[in-house]
């Protein structure tokens, strides 16, 4: 009966347990070209090519930041990226033992016929693209998808989002990458804390559903959820210990203890929100290791002191490693303002 290819299955087991390693967590530094656009656009800096390597540039060469960070997921361009002194990102991270990952999903395109969702794209010749970012250095990998709650997630949406993560689950480890299986519940809307717990419920149990129906090896596999909290525009906010109370209570409800790690997105929080949250989380034992997977929250205040300027390169990269620190030290449940 047991079909699975397995070839890599020690190596994946491996790989995501040293991601998921006490006091680390992963720099999420995979925008899009579009995206990092965005950011950079910011601080005043021009979507070129070379101003999006000579920052990325800064965060892979941050001196001290293996000790906080575990692994680095990528863009495709970043992934084949060097250093200004001819070193490939790939050998920079590695050198500080973190784990080089990339981005493999297409983006979100609208959904035919739904509430106004998205679908993630990206199935088409991911097996063989992921047999390259192996070959470049990649050890791991992420495909977000999206649920949003506004309009209601229809039936459809969340099967279309929890069968698209397992199949990439399945193909991603035939290829020796751990996935990063991230179902995003959107932060959009005004609606309650216990709407989102809902929600997350649904798209959880169909993602677990989807992933063992695929033969996904769970030892071998990281999640990145969306903390449960009330809506970017609910006027009740919730405080860390409530967030940590609702989304620790979906999670174990969902989530097998086979899952080495459970890698928290920020999706638009402030940096000491995500910071806070994370270590209300981690005050009592979990049967995973939970920690962080934040883009904007691990880089706003490092694009804030860069300026898109080098003599500030030094200080962006101490910035980098204040968000970091703090953390791992929540990570640990241990921080303290
Ligand atoms: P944020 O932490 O900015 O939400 O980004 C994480 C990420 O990679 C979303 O997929």
């Amino acid at each position: 009966w047991e079909v699975r290819c397995g070839a890599y299955d020690e190596e994946l087991v491996a790989t995501a347990n040293s991601i998921a390693s006490a006091g680390r967590g992963i720099l999420a530094m995979d925008e899009s070209n579009a995206t990092c656009g965005k950011r950079l656009d910011s601080i005043g800096v021009e979507n070129t090519e070379d101003n999006r390597r000579t920052y990325r540039e800064l965060l892979v060469t941050t001196p001290g930041l293996g000790q906080y960070i575990s692994g680095a997921i990528l863009f495709e361009e970043t992934l084949y990226q060097s250093a200004s002194d001819g070193r490939t990102f790939v050998q920079c991270l590695k050198e500080q033992n973190i784990v080089p990952g990339i981005k493999v999903d297409k983006g979100l395109v609208p959904m035919t016929n739904s509430n106004g969702e998205s679908w993630c794209q990206g199935l088409d010749g991911l097996a063989q693209r992921c047999a390259e970012y192996y070959k470049a250095g990649a050890r791991f990998c992420k495909w977000r998808s999206v649920v949003s709650i506004p309009g209601g997630p229809t039936p459809m949406a969340l099967r279309d989002c929890a069968y698209g993560l397992a199949r990439y689950a399945a193909i991603a480890q035939e290829a020796g990458l751990v996935p990063i299986v991230e179902p995003e519940v959107l932060l959009d809307g005004d609606h309650d804390i216990d709407t989102t717990f809902k929600v997350a419920q649904d798209i959880w149990a169909e993602t677990f559903k989807y992933l063992a129906d695929n033969k996904v090896l769970f030892e071998g596999i990281l999640l990145k959820p969306s903390m449960v909290t009330p809506g970017a525009e609910c006027p009740k906010r919730e405080s860390p210990e409530t967030v940590a109370d609702y989304t620790l209570k979906m999670l174990k409800s969902r989530v097998p203890p086979a899952v080495p790690g459970i890698m928290f997105l920020s999706g638009g929080q402030s940096e000491m929100e995500a910071t806070l949250n994370l270590n209300a989380m981690n005050q009592s034992p979990n049967p995973w290791h939970v920690s962080f997977s934040y883009a904007r929250a691990l880089q706003n205040s490092v694009l804030k002191t860069w300026q898109g300027d080098a003599s500030n390169s030094k200080a962006a990269q101490e910035a980098l490693i204040k968000r970091a620190k703090a953390n791992s030290m929540a990570q640990l449940g241990k921080y303290d303002p």
